[in-house]
């Protein structure tokens, strides 16, 4: 496809949320052509594109029009390269994890809610996830419209959730699968990090709220009060009319907003079928508080 004609943006759900068209993201973009791109992730949050089928080098040119790349830690599979892959086949052999196997399990804590690299001390911007192997059914991926769970809050709550600062570790959400599945090296390299509880768009100052499953207690509060409250606030949040759930197909690719949505993965039947799906990670330009 020659990116002549124009790009054209149609809403996924009320909320949040558009299918982008009439643009080929394989091949490399102006400045011109990229724009209206970023204006609609801005705006919509989630952005989906259909029939875009892409090796590992067209997904990192398009990425990067987005900002530099983080790289990605030991834990997962892909460590030290710039794709976490989200798979239950063997990088080496191509077949099926067993279930009971560490790599699977792991995994699992992607079924919680959670904003990507939460856990750093400068956040994400964005998540591109490409479905290079798709199950014939389920393994979903839901975004739930962080915009709305702020808008949603009663005005006390959000008094009460403006000033405050969350911990922040990949072993808050890790440890709710299995405790101490991290491994030494991994929460050695991921010390816990402060964050704000809300983010602002900076173009078009929507706020949203900021939490999910790395999201561990309240900083200065009672440990178990604050993460009372962060269930609490999550409870709120998770509304069934601000989730959005994509069924893949192959060639999809979605790019998501870490500051305005949180995603989940969900289950499908790991033993039977196949998914292979790639994603890099774009990093954030500032901590969302001094630490
Ligand atoms: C991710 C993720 C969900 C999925 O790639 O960050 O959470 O459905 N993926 O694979
Ligand atoms: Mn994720």
């Amino acid at each position: 496809m020659r990116n002549t004609g124009p790009v054209t943006v149609r809403k996924l759900h009320p909320l949040f949320g558009a299918e982008v068209s009439g643009i080929d993201i394989t091949r490399p973009l102006s400045a011109r052509e990229f724009g209206p791109i970023r204006a609609a992730f801005e705006e919509h949050s989630v952005l989906l594109f259909r029939d875009q089928p892409m090796d590992d080098a067209q997904q990192i040119q398009f990425s990067e029009n987005f900002g530099p790349l983080e790289t990605t830690l030991s834990a997962n599979p892909a460590a030290g390269t710039k794709f976490a892959r989200q798979s239950n086949l063997d990088i080496e052999t191509g077949q099926p994890i067993p279930n009971d196997d560490m790599r699977m399990i792991y995994q699992k804590a992607n079924y919680f809610w959670h904003s990507d690299s939460s856990f750093k001390r400068i956040p994400s911007l964005c998540s591109m996830l490409t479905a290079r192997v798709c199950p014939p059914t389920g393994g979903n991926t839901e975004f739930l419209c962080m915009r709305a769970a702020w808008d949603a809050l009663p005005p006390a709550i959000q008094a009460t959730v403006e000033p405050l600062v969350a911990e922040h570790a990949l072993a808050y959400s890790r440890d709710r699968v299995q405790k101490g599945i991290l491994s030494a090296k991994a929460l050695a390299e991921l010390p816990p990090v402060k964050q704000r509880l809300y983010q602002d768009n900076p173009i078009n100052g929507r706020r949203a709220l900021y939490i999910g499953a790395h999201a561990g207690h309240i900083v200065g509060w009672p440990y178990d009060t604050g993460r009372a409250f962060l269930a609490e606030l999550m409870e709120r949040a998770q509304r069934p009319e601000f989730v959005f759930s994509h069924e893949w197909r192959e060639g999809d690719a979605i790019v998501w907003d870490n500051r305005a949505i949180l995603h989940r993965a969900t289950a499908y039947d790991t033993v039977k079928h196949k998914r292979l799906m790639q994603r890099t990670t774009i990093g954030g330009d500032a901590p969302t508080v001094s630490q």
